[in-house]
């Protein structure tokens, strides 16, 4: 009995081990030469503030887009609209394109944690852009839900991108962020 429960769970672990449920790669970023960008989407600005200290204090170059057709400035009918673009998968158009995004070899990706996942602008920024082999630091704000899954969205539409263990920001609360940004080696 004992043996075949070893088993299973080692199988559990063996199967866990192969998967990439969320799984980042801690915060250690190589020392060589960094060229940063910090790149975000908000939309009622605790984003914006967060990547704003981020690209002064890590002296990173810094860029945002919004949405092509600018979302509803009421909450309720923005959240119908988030929720209606998540469902049907719709990938909208964006305003503005980096320039030579090759350049980069570290990306910080800030954006708002919407219905417990990320802005679908977001997901049109990282299949417009080549983010293969550069490190994304996450940076998500919200109220109270961590990443929710927005990890997984970026490991599914990063390409083979390096994704570094992420900050999570609660309601913009941007105390102590200059510290945690130490931990990368800025
Ligand atoms: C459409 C929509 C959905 C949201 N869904 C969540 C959510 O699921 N979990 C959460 O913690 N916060 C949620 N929020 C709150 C935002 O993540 C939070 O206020 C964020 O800091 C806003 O960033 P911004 O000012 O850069 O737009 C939502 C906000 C909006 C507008």
């Amino acid at each position: 009995m004992i043996k075949k429960l070893l088993l299973f769970l080692t199988a559990v672990a063996v199967i866990l081990s192969f998967c990439s449920c969320g799984q980042t790669m801690g915060k250690s970023l190589p020392t060589g030469k960094r060229d940063v960008l910090v790149v975000y989407f908000s939309r009622t600005g605790n984003t914006a503030d967060t990547a704003k200290i981020i690209a002064d204090y890590t002296q990173a170059d810094i860029f945002t887009f919004s949405r092509q057709e600018p979302y509803p400035e009421n909450l309720e009918e923005c959240v119908a609209e988030a929720s209606r673009e998540m469902q049907n998968n719709i990938i909208p158009e964006i305003t503005d394109q980096v320039k030579n995004i090759e350049k980069y070899n570290v990306i910080f990706l800030c954006y708002p944690i919407w219905l417990n996942s990320m802005p679908m602008p977001v997901i049109t920024f990282m299949t417009e852009n080549n983010l293969s082999d550069k490190y994304i630091i996450p940076v998500a704000t919200h109220s109270g839900s961590g990443f929710g899954d927005s990890i997984q969205k970026i490991q599914k539409y990063a390409g083979n991108a390096k994704i570094m263990d992420g900050l999570s920001i609660l309601n913009g609360n941007n105390q102590g962020l200059e510290d945690k940004l130490k931990e990368y080696r800025f």
